[in-house]
């Protein structure tokens, strides 16, 4: 009898748990404009919680508050078979971007996607270094689900029978505007576990979204100065004076260089790793560091986290470590104490307390022949899947800690992030080389809360080096990475003038570049991103497109006039990248009047335009008001007592406004309130003669700005 109950009892449950059960919402608006959705019981581990982050509230609060951007009632939940389904409302003219760090596509409406942790495989179908789970719309709002779980979202590309919006049944027999794929009003997502917490974020902007998605994930990063100038990655096996080397022909040449890559030879063994310098090639690597430092340049370290037999802390960690290994490499199993002690330590002791700035953290992304696979355990009780999901977040997490302890900052390179790593200083990049989609990746790492940078590692001619380095300068890492080709940047004589003046066009560059960075850290803007997120952009679009073609196909719009190769760099340059074999190119100029940057002349105002601007530039174009601030060109960033003199260009017929970020570039104090924004304007006097200001420096703040001057660029 006892039996026959119980067996009835498990029949039920397997009966109620295999229904679709409808999930009321509990909404909390936890900060102005930000609202959580609770559905079911979420898992406690989630990408938040994995980021360890706190949300800069009061950047938050200083925004316009928003309305609620949806109907409350239009978006649903249910649990189906212990997974939890999310429905949110898809408007006939509304098209989706972000979903990751995509390098193909930025118009995302229509795709069918698994966020799943990978290397990048040249589709975008949701495997990439990046899928963070969130979602921007051009109607001003924006979506993330916080879960270290892959998620199936079909963006606008299924038709429910009860939709409000339903697309019309057609005769595919007669019907010539019949469609395969009718037209969608949902964005559905299915996420593994029986809960899930999920977030709106109000607009009413799609940049104020985007910017209120940093704000909560902590700020986007603002790195050292040194950061931002240039950086070499030498050949994996150089030694100690191969590198010296290398140093000196950069200076003796007069190009910039404020770090230098190591790759996998400085280990004593790599794949997996000891973790330990190899004495053949680095017999002092403390003198060898240091000696460096006082030649202004710093090292950065390659490594990848697996844990080599040879490891003097493999013993040690072995107990804190996955079920699986990584090329017969220990896993450490990041969620417990003690195996990020044991790893952290020795970083710690063998690298960063003899000067070492960084990290280049490879192969925490994929792919799924070397990587744990899912079926794996780790001691700590997470999930392989829930691993794969963070192991790059928890990684920069813990990685960056190191540095805060020694109040230096850092700035390096990762494979794998995710959401919540918005803050931490890292920069993604990959072994995929083709440049139309590493400027795509650059335009999408905008809507995924991450840095990407267009590399360059090698060329099959002199235009395609120039073309690569080019776009690279206008990027949030300035980078050859000759590990496996040894490249310089005066590899082609044929193009050398022209890659050195692009790399010094980097240098004196960097108070734009340090300030437009302070904005993404304070502000939420993302230094790079889309023009579809630049105002007069995207009225443009609204206006010629999405109501010519959309109501007939809404998957015109998918691909027609998707701007995928050209970006805003800052709050002022729009960056058009020539690709090899290009003599001309169309710039989309968003409405408002632009300037040439390097002429200060008129170009245009909303309007498609053909350019031929020649081998030696790409086209970089100004809004009108736009003051860009640069500095001499130093081969190395300014240390932090030193003043530096600033040359402000002001571009166009509009007064401009600016604010010129300052502090001492290297510690963490910025954080305590050592900054300051000084205010930079320029008006036109009484006579209609251009007049420039700054207000003066702040009392007690650092002050690196030295004697000031202003350059008219546009003389009417
Ligand atoms: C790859 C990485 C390259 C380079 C190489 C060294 O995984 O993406 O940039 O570091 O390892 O072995």
């Amino acid at each position: 009898m006892k039996n026959v109950c119980s067996y009835g009892l498990l029949f039920f449950l397997l009966i109620t748990s295999s229904k679709t059960i409808g999930q009321e919402i509990q909404w909390t608006e936890v900060l102005p404009g930000v609202w959580k959705g609770v559905v079911g019981t979420p898992e406690s581990y989630n990408l938040l919680r994995a980021a360890g982050v706190t949300p800069r509230a009061a950047a938050i609060q200083a925004l316009d508050t928003p309305s609620f951007p949806l109907l409350q009632q239009e978006i649903n939940a249910s649990t189906v078979d212990g997974k939890t389904y999310l429905h949110f409302p898809l408007d006939s003219l509304e098209q989706l971007f972000g979903f990751g760090l995509n390098f193909q596509s930025v118009h995302q409406r229509g795709k069918i996607l698994r966020l799943h942790v990978d290397h990048y495989g040249g589709v975008d179908n949701g495997r990439t270094h990046a899928p963070t789970p969130f979602y921007v719309s051009s109607r001003g709002y924006g979506v993330f689900v916080n879960s270290a779980r892959y998620l199936e979202v079909y963006a606008g590309s299924a038709v429910r029978k009860d939709s409000k919006h339903p697309p019309q049944a057609k005769d595919r027999n007669m019907d010539k505007t019949w469609t395969a794929r009718p037209y969608s009003d949902a964005v559905e997502i299915l996420v593994p576990a029986a809960g899930v917490e999920f977030y709106i974020f109000g607009g009413p902007k799609p940049l104020d979204a985007v910017r209120r998605f940093n704000l909560f994930n902590g700020g986007g990063i603002l790195p050292p100065r040194w950061g931002l100038g240039f950086t070499q990655r030498v050949q994996r096996l150089y030694n100690a004076a191969e590198v010296e080397e290398e140093i000196k022909a950069f200076e003796e040449r007069g190009y910039p260089l404020d770090f230098v890559g190591l790759e996998p030879g400085w280990q004593s063994k790599s794949y997996p790793c000891t973790f330990e310098w190899d004495h053949k090639r680095f017999s002092d690597p403390k003198a060898f560091v240091q000696k460096l430092l006082k030649k202004g340049i710093r090292i950065n370290l390659w490594t990848n986290p697996y844990v080599s037999p040879a490891s003097p802390i493999f013993k040690e960690i072995e107990p804190f470590t996955a079920s699986h290994t990584v090329w017969v490499g220990l896993v450490p199993d990041l969620m417990m104490p003690q195996a990020r002690n044991i790893l952290f330590s020795q970083w710690q002791r063998s690298q960063v307390d003899i000067g070492v700035s960084g990290y280049k953290i490879d192969e925490v992304d994929g792919g799924d022949h070397y990587l744990w696979p899912d079926v794996a355990s780790f001691p700590s009780g997470y999930t392989a899947e829930q691993m794969r999901q963070t192991y790059g977040v928890l990684m920069q997490r813990y990685s960056t800690e190191l540095y805060k302890k020694s109040n230096k900052r850092t700035y390096g390179l990762i494979r794998g992030s995710n959401a919540g790593a918005v803050s931490f200083p890292y920069v993604i990049y990959n072994d995929y080389y083709k440049h139309e989609d590493f400027i795509t990746a650059l335009i999408n790492s905008g809507f995924a809360g991450v840095l990407w940078t267009p590399e360059v590692r090698a060329s099959k001619s002199a235009e395609e080096w120039l073309r690569r380095f080019q776009s690279n300068i206008f990027s949030p890492m300035a980078m050859i990475n000759a590990w496996a080709s040894g490249t310089k940047p005066w590899s082609f004589p044929e193009v050398e003038a022209q890659v050195k003046e692009a790399a010094l066009l980097r240098m004196r560059m960097m108070p734009y570049w340090y300030s437009e960075f302070a904005k993404y850290h304070f502000k939420g803007t993302p230094p790079f991103r889309a023009m579809n997120l630049e105002e007069g952009f995207a009225l443009q679009e609204s206006e010629k497109v999405l109501t010519k073609d959309l109501e007939k196909n809404p998957y015109v719009e998918a691909t027609h006039r998707e701007i995928k190769d050209q970006y805003m760099a800052g709050e002022n340059l729009l960056v058009a990248p020539m690709f090899t074999g290009q003599a001309s190119r169309e710039v989309l100029l968003p409405k408002g009047n632009w300037y040439d940057f390097y002429t200060g002349k008129f170009v245009g105002n909303g309007e498609m335009i053909t350019v031929s601007p020649g081998l030696d530039k790409i086209p970089v174009y100004v809004k009108d008001g736009g003051i860009i601030p640069f500095m001499p060109p130093l081969l190395h960033a300014p240390k932090a007592d030193e003043r530096i003199m600033i040359e402000l260009r002001h571009y166009g017929e509009k007064p401009g406004v600016y604010d010129l970020y300052d502090d001492d570039g290297e510690t963490f104090n910025y954080e305590k309130g050592d900054y300051s924004f000084r205010r930079v304007k320029v008006e036109r006097n009484k006579d209609g003669k251009w007049k420039g200001s700054i207000s003066p420096p702040e009392k007690g703040k650092p002050n690196t700005i030295g004697k000031v001057s202003f350059k008219f660029m546009t003389t009417s």
